[in-house]
């Protein structure tokens, strides 16, 4: 189906308006391809029908579908690895170092001592990494009085079509091909026909959310860890800018942001530094004091 400048002008300021996908000319062919099989769906005749549609009746279910039709959602179990070996060799330790340190203190916090986010987590590879990680280390080092019920991992993404694939937690071989060893296949998952079902006490650490990043989230609480993803790289500068402020409030004194491999925060915020762990650089927030003791 053919999308005229208006209608491409048009659908491209809802998107951005919904969800802040930063979308220009030269992805065209990207918009017609994802939403077509949609309009089609809806009896929609062009993308000026859809467009009508849009701006006429307020329909929740209708936009839901073209955030889940128009996000990328690409992601894998340890994914780029080294932010990964870092966590492991650098943050476990000092994680649960916090919790011992918090639970010692009398943090007032009830419930988890040391809270997780990765913001966008799509189909949830990225959130049961960081569980594997932290379960492993916990069964190794078995720390005086610290369980893994300390540790909560809060998983967000817009799209209600990969929170509900995270959530179920079931990924086919090729999805635990990517990332992950037979030895570890076998360990954080069980085989249940075609398909791997993540072990249950791993899916018990993470909870899912929709969380929306162009909107407000200072609500959500305090975290000592936000993973944020390969997902900056489809906003422009002011949604970044917007996202990285909420991001420094969110954070605990010594918690860290963690980017994609090719995102970073230069000229973005000046709320941030950064910090060389291992083979990776992560960002320490500069703007609130320590809360509950201990340090990463
Ligand atoms: C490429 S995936 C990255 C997944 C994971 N963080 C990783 O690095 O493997 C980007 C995710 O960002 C989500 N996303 C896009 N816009 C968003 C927004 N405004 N708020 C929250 N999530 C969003 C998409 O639905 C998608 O699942």
């Amino acid at each position: 189906m053919e999308i005229t400048e208006k209608e491409f002008a048009d659908i491209t300021a809802y998107i951005y308006r919904i969800c802040g996908l930063d979308i220009n000319e030269s992805k065209k062919y990207l918009v017609r391809q994802r939403l077509e099989p949609l309009l089609a769906s809806h009896g929609f005749a062009s993308f000026s029908d859809l467009n009508r549609t849009l701006s006429l009746t307020p329909d929740n279910n209708l936009r839901d579908q073209i955030i889940s039709a128009i996000t990328t959602n690409e992601t894998s179990f340890f994914r780029d690895i080294h932010p990964f070996e870092t966590f492991k060799a650098h943050l476990a330790p000092k994680l649960i170092e916090l919790a011992v340190s918090r639970k010692s203190h009398n943090y007032q916090r009830k419930g988890p001592k040391v809270k997780i986010w990765c913001a966008a987590s799509s189909t949830g590879q990225e959130p049961y990494s960081v569980a594997m990680i932290l379960s492993d280390y916990m069964a190794v080092h078995k720390p005086n009085g610290v369980t893994l019920d300390d540790f909560s991992i809060l998983a967000s993404d817009i799209s209600p079509k990969v929170l509900a694939r995270a959530v179920a937690g079931e990924y086919s071989d090729l999805e635990v091909d990517r990332g992950l060893d037979e030895i570890q296949k076998v360990k954080y998952f069980n085989k249940i026909e075609r398909m791997w079902q993540i072990k249950p006490y791993l899916q018990k650490m993470v909870e899912f959310r929709r969380i929306n990043l162009n909107e407000s989230f200072s609500h959500i609480g305090a975290y000592d860890i936000i993973f944020c993803r390969n997902v900056l790289i489809y906003f422009d500068d002011i949604t970044k800018k917007k996202i990285f402020s909420q991001f420094s409030k969110l954070l605990n004194a010594s918690g860290l942001l963690i980017l994609g491999v090719t995102e970073n925060l230069y000229g973005l915020s000046d709320d941030f530094e950064s910090v060389r762990y291992g083979n990776s650089i992560f960002y320490k927030s500069k703007v609130k004091e320590a809360v509950g003791g201990g340090s990463l």
